[in-house]
């Protein structure tokens, strides 16, 4: 199946993208988790970009605040796919410095971005990149979204007197 990496900009990051962690977890994926900063540790980051799909990784989700140049960064040096979560950070001005840092790659070099603090929804598109070639998993995937309609249906059904 392969491993996950989960790449963050700053430990201050952790809280929005445990949400990664723990949803790629709940599907039995195995995950790596670092601190890598583009600004920072320029070098590290390389490093993890060049090597990344020799360590049986096969998606990364990496997430920044502000003027978030990881995901971007990692995207122009990895053949892997890449899952761009724009953090909130405290040094970000609305989240938009976020956002547009991150969405708005140049062809070529795309990165999938997710909402503002998505880090959920990161875990659960790398999940689904993953299930492509793994029977097991996309069944996972089927039953999580019968679950998410079922509480649908049952918060629908709450409100009826
Ligand atoms: C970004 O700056 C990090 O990804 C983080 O979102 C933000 C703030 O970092 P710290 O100053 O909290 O380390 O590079």
């Amino acid at each position: 199946m392969g491993k996950v990496a989960v790449i963050m900009g700053s430990a201050s990051d952790l809280s929005v993208m445990q949400e990664a962690i723990d949803i790629l977890q709940s599907f039995e994926i195995e995950v790596s988790i670092d601190i890598v900063s583009a600004h920072r540790t320029p070098e590290k980051m390389v490093a993890f970009a060049k090597e990344a799909h020799l360590k049986d990784i096969k998606v990364i989700i990496a997430g920044a605040g502000g003027a978030a140049h990881l995901p971007g960064m990692v995207a122009s040096i990895s053949p892997l796919p890449v899952i761009g979560v724009p953090v909130k950070s405290r040094n970000s001005i609305d989240g938009w410095d976020s956002v547009l840092s991150i969405l708005q790659m140049p062809a070529g070099v795309p990165v999938a971005t997710v909402a503002l603090d998505g880090a959920k929804n990161a875990g659960i598109l790398a999940t689904q990149i993953l299930a492509c070639s793994d029977g097991v998993l996309l069944e996972k995937l089927i039953a999580f979204k019968e679950a998410l309609k079922a509480k649908v249906e049952e918060s629908a059904r709450s409100l009826k007197p």
